[in-house]
């Protein structure tokens, strides 16, 4: 375990800057209110410092920006806040420097450099919005366990799907965490932690599965039409299918592969585990090249596109 990256300091850095901002905001205000020369002192000396600190943070920033892999569709973000990064620097140097010009004349400062502060604190407010919701949270970016694919659970969401890709997306956190698992019981000896968390997330499958069983058929944007299906099992080959139930049928399958994933967790056995995995995984590759991959060629499931990559940084 490294201490300390070099990617780690600019995200260090900056909670100086968004760290004194309410205090220079509240430093001009008092001092406007009241025409104090203390306040104004105070507010003065904190934009100072920060101007300065921030020039290291931006150009930690840059260091970041040259040494983290980015991953596709996020250069619209990336771009955003190195530019709303630098121009917070720069206007947060232009303030200190006008206000240390105007102090040599009057010791009180007003309105205008209350207003000066406010504008800065937004422009900050927002490049660091990019920065901490868009870069980190949502995306990962410099995060070690989001790079090797993050086994802590989601951060909370309503417990029902609001729609199929809704499902969808679930669907593929808990298979990638149970596939981290996997991976890591194989490489190491298996332990009693990950088998319990394998059968969570296999839970978590199964009731996902059941949801789509029962729901998934609805978004799907003509359900009643004929699908083909290229299973080669017994009297259902005979059976004209509509998508809806086709769809319904794999969601089946799906769920009785999952719950075979949670007992063989419960049993803690990891081949058998390992195998009842596999089988999850080859699921969905069949319903995706059944119901998924051939709706680009087909209007009739208008809904479906390819996963477009890293929208947010999602990597499955
Ligand atoms: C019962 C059929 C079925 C099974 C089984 C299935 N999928 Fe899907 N999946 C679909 C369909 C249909 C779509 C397209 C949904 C849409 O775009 O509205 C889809 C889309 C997706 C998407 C894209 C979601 C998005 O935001 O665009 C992901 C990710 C995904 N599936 C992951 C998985 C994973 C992982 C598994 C296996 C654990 C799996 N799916 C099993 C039918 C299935």
């Amino acid at each position: 375990v490294q201490i300390i990256r070099l990617s780690t300091v600019h995200p260090a850095l900056v909670h100086f800057t968004i760290g004194a901002l309410p205090f220079i905001v509240i430093g001009y205000g008092m001092a406007a209110r009241g025409r104090s020369e203390r306040w104004t002192f105070a507010a003065d000396a904190a934009l100072v410092v920060t101007a300065a600190l921030t020039v290291a943070t931006v150009a930690f920033g840059l260091v970041s920006n040259a040494i983290v892999p980015w991953p596709g569709g996020l250069a619209l973000w990336r771009w955003l806040h190195l530019g709303l990064g630098a121009a917070s620097a720069a206007a947060l140097l232009v303030f200190a420097a006008v206000r240390l010009r105007r102090r040599q004349r009057l010791p009180t400062s007003g309105g205008a450099s209350f207003g000066g502060a406010v504008a800065v604190a937004i422009l900050v407010g927002v490049a660091a919005w990019i920065g901490g919701e868009v870069l980190v949270f949502q995306s990962g970016i410099a995060v070690r366990a989001a790079g090797e694919g993050a086994l802590a659970p989601l951060a909370t969401r309503p417990r029902t799907p609001t729609n199929l890709r809704d499902a969808m997306d679930r669907l593929r956190a808990a298979w990638a965490a149970s596939e981290s698992t996997m991976s890591e019981m194989i490489v190491h000896s298996p332990g009693g932690d990950d088998f319990a968390a394998i059968a969570r997330d296999a839970r978590q499958m199964n009731e996902l599965a059941q949801w789509i069983g029962v729901e998934g058929p609805t978004f799907l944007r003509n359900p009643g039409r004929p699908s083909e299906h290229h299973h080669e099992d017994r009297e259902s080959e005979d059976l004209p299918m509509t998508a809806g139930e086709h769809l319904a049928m794999m969601a089946r399958e799906l769920g009785a592969q999952t719950a075979e994933l949670e007992r063989a967790a419960g049993a803690r056995d990891v081949t058998r585990a390992a195998r009842a995995l596999a089988e999850v995984q080859a699921e969905c590759v069949d319903c995706h090249s059944e119901m998924r991959w051939p709706a680009r060629a087909t209007p009739a499931m208008g809904s479906a596109r390819p996963i477009e990559p890293g929208v947010l940084g999602q990597q499955f």
